[in-house]
């Protein structure tokens, strides 16, 4: 099974296969890290406008394209809109915003970052509140067709969210980023998105271990997965190598997050080489649809459907 280093997305542009995840990522942390994985080759960088860190990226991405070490156009950058900004005007301002803090006059891909509305009260209390994503996804339209997002995309969406996007409108999403990883594989949403030329981008691929405090129920530790362990000896790669390579060969786009520079390094080594058949069945038969980031607080909200996928 060779590994594919790009997609091509249903917009006409070419997508990165591994990208470089920012969440809980940070000031001069973010800077040093992020500099060193561009120096290493990384070409995607996966952000979100409540990551908080858009300035800190499009330093060090304006930095290196001032100092003649990186062309703006090698560079894939994604960010998200949050979900204080579903209705059409907050759309664009927020897209703007993100624009003018990544110092750049388009991003690769946009996203809907998550399909439960907010509104954010004044004393900065969140209160939930439906938005049709169809009046969302105008928004993204209008951003698409003034090219200020190449493609434009939803993340943690259902099935049936996406279904209706594509019914309702003449711009189908080029992405859907998603958590998936190999004890959650995603089949029905990932066949769904291959029949219609979505690409799919998995978060959390390596199972999240650092999680944040309100994500962790369980104690699964991916990484420390017995087959897993097994097979990476064998083939003398990390877990963590073998659990992205296995997604890349089941067709995902990877966006593994690290703030260590030997990690960094270990999680771009996924590329070049490819298990067997039988060894990629044994870690495909692991799943079992276990979601580490179930959104729990969540419940209560209209556009919430904690039985189904997304
Ligand atoms: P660290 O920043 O200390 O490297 P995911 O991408 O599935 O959400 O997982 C992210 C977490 O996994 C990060 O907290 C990161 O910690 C850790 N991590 C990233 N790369 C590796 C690796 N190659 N081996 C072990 N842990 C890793």
């Amino acid at each position: 099974m060779a590994i594919a280093r790009f997609v091509t997305l249903n917009s006409g542009f070419k997508m990165p296969t591994l990208g470089f995840g920012t969440f809980m990522l940070k000031g001069e942390k973010l800077k040093e890290v992020l500099d060193y994985a561009l120096f290493l080759g990384y070409r995607h960088i996966d952000t979100a406008a409540s990551y908080e860190n858009e300035e800190e990226i499009g330093q060090v991405l304006s930095d290196r394209v001032n100092a003649g070490r990186l062309n703006r156009k090698d560079i894939f950058i994604t960010t998200k809109v949050p979900r204080t900004h579903l209705k059409k005007a907050d759309v664009i301002e927020s897209a703007q915003s993100s624009l003018a803090k990544l110092k750049t006059s388009y991003v690769d891909m946009l996203l809907v970052h998550h399909p439960w509305g907010f509104i954010k009260k004044e004393n900065n209390e969140m209160q939930f509140e439906h938005v049709d994503l169809l009046e969302t996804w105008q928004g993204f339209s209008t951003l698409f067709k003034s090219q200020k997002a190449h493609s434009i995309g939803v993340s943690n969406f259902t099935l049936e969210q996406i279904d209706s996007i594509l019914k309702s409108s003449d711009v189908p999403p080029a992405n859907v980023q998603l958590e998936c990883h190999a004890y959650f594989l995603q089949n029905k949403l990932k066949a769904f998105c291959d029949v219609h030329h979505i690409a799919v981008s998995a978060y959390a691929p390596l199972g999240a271990p650092n999680r944040p405090a309100p994500h962790v129920q369980n104690n699964e530790n991916l990484l420390e997965d017995p087959l897993i362990k097994e097979i990476a000896k064998s083939y003398k790669k990390t877990p963590a190598q073998v659990l992205l390579n296995f997604l890349l060969c089941r067709g995902f786009v990877v966006l593994p997050k690290s703030a260590n520079k030997d990690r960094i390094k270990e999680n771009l080594d996924v590329l070049n080489w490819t298990m067997t058949t039988k060894d990629y069945d044994k870690i495909a038969s692991l799943d079992k649809g276990i979601r580490f980031f179930r959104f729990l607080f969540m419940r209560g909200h209209p556009d919430f459907f904690e039985e189904e996928d997304f």
